[in-house]
């Protein structure tokens, strides 16, 4: 797909709901009674593949488009699927569900697309083997495909090495059939979708600090939910509207929880004017409409803490700060190797083949601002987020760019070209 410099953006715009919670919404809707019904749910590639996967183990669950209605059987409702489950690209889905097979009375494969079966799953094998888990990696690489024997699970204090939610969520729905409580200490808090969503079904979970507490035996109960617009979809608007000159866009109903929006923050260090409308809470979370004026952006420096709140939003900033005045130093970020793809090698040498100033580092990146960028041919690696930040870095470029499969989109937002053409300006 090929993209050219825009003279601006404007307009307004509802980006899909948050992938995060909408894995969640059908993971926990599976487990709870009755019916759980789910506005604004994602109907991308990836949660499509959550979908899959408890359609396989009996699960009801009608997707309509917007609304998807699941009728859960409660915790002890699953049963053994036909075959393999395959998460597809979904890191989340191998994850999470990977706790909750680890409790169950049938024995499962979980495997995936080629980029799965090399993202490191000992993350999550380590702490649930503590629990009681078996769990083998079929090629002994630490990998999918992934062997899970359910087993019975005793209660933990796990302490993670990585903030990861994905880790503290596998670890807690475990929890949810462990013979006592379950702790998760991570070194920064990461998003906390599962801890809101599973205490709104009814689950026994609360926050200490940077520990998530579960203690189970509560019956989890079906719920209405309505999923915020994704903040980390929403940084690429965010972004573009930023660095092209004489922009002005609304993004309307975006989730702005605190564990999510490190974005925003580092939008006004950098000097960039991006203002929260209409403050107010969906379904627990919080959101917000942003309004985004073009920029005059100046470095900075995004470390400690801050990292797991835009981890999503990393390659975005890193090409936002080639057009800025400064240098920007990304540091602690090295969680970023192991995403969809290398995310500081892949960003490095694509943002560099644009003419930009970039160094790579251990556990982060260098990007010293200012240099005009020009067209290039971007190889995506088939990673959605590196896909969308180089089709917004393609329309403040002079010259064309060229995005290799540009259509890996579809995994987090199938409507994404579309929805950035409209707001072009002559
Ligand atoms: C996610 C957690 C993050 C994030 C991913 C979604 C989640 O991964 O990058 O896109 O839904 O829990 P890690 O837990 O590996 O940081």
């Amino acid at each position: 797909m090929i993209f050219s410099k825009v003279r601006r953006l404007a307009g307004e715009l509802t980006v899909p709901g948050d992938k995060s919670i909408s894995h969640r919404s059908i993971m926990f809707g599976s487990l709870a009674d009755g019916l759980t019904e789910v506005r604004g749910f994602l109907q991308g590639a990836d949660c499509l593949s959550t979908i899959s996967c408890f359609t396989k183990m009996g699960i009801t669950i009608e997707n309509n488009g917007d609304t998807v209605l699941i009728h859960g059987k409660g915790p002890k409702g699953l049963t053994a699927p036909a075959g393999v489950l395959d998460c597809g690209n979904s890191g989340t889905t191998t994850r999470l569900i990977s706790g909750i097979l680890a409790a169950q009375d049938f024995n499962v494969t979980l495997t995936g697309d080629e980029s799965i079966c090399k993202r490191p799953m000992k993350r999550i094998m380590e702490p649930l083997s503590m629990m009681g888990a078996h769990i083998e990696s079929k090629y002994n690489n630490g990998c999918a495909p992934l062997e899970i024997t359910g087993s019975r699970l005793h209660g933990t204090h796990y302490l993670s090495p990585v903030a990861s939610a994905q880790v503290k969520s596998a670890v807690l729905l475990a929890g949810l059939y462990a013979d006592g409580e379950t702790r998760v200490t991570e070194p920064y808090v990461s998003r906390n979708h599962t801890e809101l969503l599973l205490s709104a079904y009814g689950a026994d979970v609360h926050t200490e600090g940077t520990t998530a507490i579960l203690r189970p035996g509560n019956p989890l109960e079906g719920l209405k939910l309505t999923v915020p617009g994704d903040i980390s979809s929403a940084a690429f608007f965010i972004a573009a509207a930023l660095i092209i000159p004489d922009s002005e866009i609304l993004i309307r109903n975006v989730g702005v929880n605190p564990t999510r929006d490190g974005m925003l923050h580092v939008c006004r260090m950098m000097n960039g004017n991006v203002t929260l409308l209409n403050e107010t809470n969906e379904s627990g979370e919080p959101t917000a409409d942003l309004l985004i004026r073009s920029s005059a952006l100046k470095g900075t420096v995004i470390e400690g803490s801050i990292i797991p709140t835009l981890i999503d939003e990393l390659p975005m900033i890193a090409a936002m700060a080639c057009f800025a005045e400064g240098t920007t130093l990304i540091r602690d970020a090295a969680e970023l190797k192991v995403k969809e793809s290398n995310r500081i090698a892949v960003m490095t040498e694509n943002l560099r083949a644009m003419g930009a100033d970039v160094e790579e580092t251990d556990d982060g990146m260098i990007i010293r601002g200012g240099r005009p960028l020009h067209g290039a041919v971007i190889d995506s690696k088939k990673d959605h987020r590196i896909a969308m930040t180089f089709a917004v870095t393609a329309l403040a470029a002079e010259g064309e760019t060229e995005i290799l499969d540009a259509d890996c989109v579809n995994i987090s937002y199938p409507g994404f070209y579309s929805d950035l053409h409209r707001l072009f300006r002559k």
